[in-house]
């Protein structure tokens, strides 16, 4: 069985259109083969790195100390096969609640080290994949930057491969939401039907 991490960030839960995207992904997983776990970093309580608890992760990592309960998620998220963030564009980016899931995972003798070379990815994961939902298009414009952020955050934690799912334009004058949304969904069921 692998194990597939769901990050839940969709910040307005049951009204939120990103969350139908997860349950079309899940419908398309085959779960004989992979156990999800999802986890909202809002539930958890994530807060970012400030102040005097960003001082004493700093002291626990030249400590060595990796295997303080602090760095839970960041173990969960290094031993996952397969990793999905699911969130809404805001901003042009994401809502910083996964940036601040990704400042409390990223952790050197963790998720990524650091050699003569340079920084190295240290994930186990094969795939990353992000599920969004955005209110206008952005289609080869160039603004839109959580998906290239993320893109480039795969590398940095060693995944081999990287896709987005985006339903875009839905809340463009003339777009069909309803149009938009089911082909979103048909192909991030189709890419979780595809996982193996
Ligand atoms: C705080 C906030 C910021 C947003 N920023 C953008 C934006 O920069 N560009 C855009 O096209 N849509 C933006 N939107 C619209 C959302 O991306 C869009 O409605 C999306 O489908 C919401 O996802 P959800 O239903 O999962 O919450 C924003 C919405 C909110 C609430």
């Amino acid at each position: 069985m692998k194990e597939l991490l769901l990050v839940d960030c969709c910040v307005r839960g049951k009204e939120s259109r990103t969350r139908k995207l997860i349950d079309a992904f899940l419908e398309g997983l085959n779960q004989k083969q992979f156990h999800v776990t999802t986890i909202s970093p809002e539930a958890e309580g994530m807060v970012p790195l400030t102040g005097a608890n960003f001082a004493r992760r700093e002291k626990l990592v030249e400590e060595g100390q990796l295997n303080h309960p602090r760095f839970c998620y960041a173990q969960q998220f290094a031993q996952a096969d397969a990793v999905v963030f699911a969130a809404p564009l805001w901003e042009l980016s994401f809502p910083a609640i996964l940036k601040v899931y990704i400042e409390n995972i990223s952790v050197k003798g963790i998720t990524f080290g650091c050699d003569a070379d340079g920084i190295f990815g240290s994930c186990r994961g094969s795939r990353l994949i992000f599920l969004t939902t955005r209110g206008e298009r952005y289609e080869n414009s160039g603004l839109e930057q959580g998906s290239r952020y993320l893109e480039a955050m795969s590398k940095f934690f060693g995944f081999d491969s990287y896709a987005c799912v985006a339903a875009d334009g839905l809340d463009a004058k003339g777009g069909d939401s309803r149009i938009i949304m089911a082909d979103a969904c048909g192909r991030a069921r189709g890419l979780a039907a595809s996982l193996s």
